[in-house]
C-alpha cells in the first residue's frame, strides 16, 4: 500500500507540498460526461426544461409577436367594431393613405372600380358585412386578382383601409363599374347593428 502511494505521488513539489495523483471515481466522471452531452439538448430546450421560456410560453410569445406584425383575421372583430372604424376620423385618414398607396390602381381613387369591383355600391361579391369586407381585404381573392393584404399591410393599415372602404359606400362616383355580386343592405356598412329587414326596405343611399 505504501509503495503504491509513493508511486502515485507526482514528481513536482511546491514548497514541500507534493501532488498526489488521485483520479476521480469512474461513476463521478460518467455523470460529468453525461452533463456535457445534456448541455446541447438543454439549450435547444425540447420540452421547456431549460432556462428558456419553455415550449408553451415560447409559443405564446411567438404568437403575440406574429399578431402584432400581422393583421388579425377578420374573425376577431365584430361587425360593430369594424363599422366603428369608419367613424373614427384618424382611422379613416390613415386608411385613405393606404387606399391611395395600395388600392387605387385596381379600384380607382373614387372606389368606382376598374380591375377590381365597384366598392361604392350595395353589391358585394364576397359580402358587404364589415367582417366580410375585412376578410376579403386580409385574405384577398388571389385567383381573381385581389391581393391578400394581410400579408402586406400592418394591422392598423388594414383597419384603416377597411374603414376607408366603408366610407366609400354610397358615394355614387361617375362611371362606376356595373354591380357585381349580391346586394347587402344599404346602410349596413355604416350601421350593421340596424335591423336587417328595415335596412333592406330602404333605398340605396348612405350619408357619411
Ligand atoms: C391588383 C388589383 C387589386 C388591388 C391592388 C386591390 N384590389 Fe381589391 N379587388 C380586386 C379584385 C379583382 C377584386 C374582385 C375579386 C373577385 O372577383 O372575387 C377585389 C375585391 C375587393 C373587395 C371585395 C369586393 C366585393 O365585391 O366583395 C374589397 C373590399 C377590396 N377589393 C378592397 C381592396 C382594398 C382595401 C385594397 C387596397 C388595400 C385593394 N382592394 C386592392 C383587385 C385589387
Amino acid at each position: 500500500m505504501a509503495d503504491n502511494d509513493n508511486d502515485r505521488l507526482l514528481d513536482h513539489s511546491y514548497d514541500g507540498i507534493q501532488e498526489y495523483d488521485n483520479p476521480l471515481p469512474t461513476w463521478w466522471k460518467l455523470i460529468f460526461y453525461a452533463t456535457i452531452i445534456v448541455v446541447p439538448i438543454y439549450m435547444w430546450d425540447p420540452m421547456g426544461i431549460g432556462v428558456g421560456p419553455g415550449k408553451a410560453q415560447a409559443y405564446q410569445q411567438e404568437l403575440a409577436a406574429f399578431n402584432a406584425a400581422h393583421p388579425k383575421a377578420a374573425a376577431v372583430y365584430t361587425d360593430d367594431q369594424i363599422a366603428a372604424f369608419a367613424k373614427d376620423p384618424a382611422k379613416v385618414e390613415a386608411g385613405k393613405a393606404v387606399w391611395t398607396a395600395y388600392c387605387v390602381a385596381c379600384h380607382r381613387p373614387d372606389g368606382g372600380g376598374q380591375i377590381g369591383p365597384n366598392l361604392t355600391d350595395d353589391f358585394w361579391i364576397h359580402g358587404g358585412k364589415p367582417t366580410e369586407i375585412m376578410k376579403t381585404v386580409v385574405d384577398g381573392v388571389l385567383a381573381k386578382g385581389m391581393p391578400n393584404w394581410g400579408k402586406v399591410l400592418k394591422q392598423d393599415q388594414v383597419e384603416g383601409a377597411v374603414a376607408y372602404v366603408q366610407t366609400l359606400h354610397g358615394t355614387n362616383p361617375a362611371n362606376p363599374k356595373e354591380p357585381q355580386g349580391t346586394k347587402y343592405p344599404a346602410d349596413s356598412a355604416a350601421a350593421p347593428a340596424a335591423a336587417a329587414p328595415a335596412a333592406v326596405a330602404e333605398p340605396a343611399k348612405k350619408g357619411n
